[in-house]
């Protein structure tokens, strides 16, 4: 009996309370209903996008096989590796001249253009096309782009200025572009990565 009385009293609290707060509490049910879908939603497609993108281990050891012939001395082309621009270039004996000229003590990040080419093969620099400030896409490997005062790669974020060796010689960039690890496999081909 006096279970009966207690539960009639919980049915009278949840009667009143049910009128009081009626709106709000229909209106969360209709939100949980909606987020619930929601999360439902992005846990089908999150693993239909995972395994469309290349994994990160497998990204990290693809590599990029370049055929190099057709550049010509003065050209470069910009390829792809691991997602991220790549610069290719052939450097004319002017350039490489130039490069050669730079007292190794005037650098800010010193490194000889032998030191950031391969043996035989100091005609042709090739670099991250990834601005060591802030990570901008420097000018100058496409052709009529401004290559800055250096003659090298010129990126225009906040003015840095690369040499024909692509190493930082003006503006906030720390270091020089990257050099990728990479091999020649053949005398025109080059594997990166
Ligand atoms: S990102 Fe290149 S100068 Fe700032």
């Amino acid at each position: 009996m006096a279970d009966n009385a207690a539960t009639t009293a919980a049915n009278t609290d949840t009667q009143v309370e049910t009128a009081a707060g009626e709106f709000r509490r229909r209106d969360f049910i209709n939100v949980a209903a909606i987020s619930a879908a929601g999360v439902g939603g992005a846990a089908v497609l999150l693993p239909l996008i995972s395994q469309m993108a290349p994994s990160k281990d497998v990204l990290a050891e693809s590599t990029t096989e370049l055929d190099v012939s057709a550049i010509e001395p003065g050209q470069a082309i910009k390829a792809v590796f691991r997602k991220q621009p790549l610069f290719v270039r052939r450097l004319t004996p002017e350039e490489i001249a130039a490069a050669d000229a730079v007292p190794i003590g005037d650098l800010r990040d010193p490194q000889t253009l032998a030191e950031r080419t391969k043996e035989g093969h100091t005609d042709m620099l090739i670099t991250m096309g990834v601005c060591t400030h802030l990570g901008c896409v420097p000018l100058g490997a496409a052709e009529g782009e401004n290559k800055g005062e250096f003659g090298g790669y010129f990126c225009p974020c906040h003015g840095s200025h690369y040499d024909t060796a692509a190493r930082i010689r003006k503006g906030p960039a720390p270091t020089n572009l990257v050099v990728p690890d990479y091999e020649f496999t053949t005398d025109t081909t080059v594997v990166v990565g």
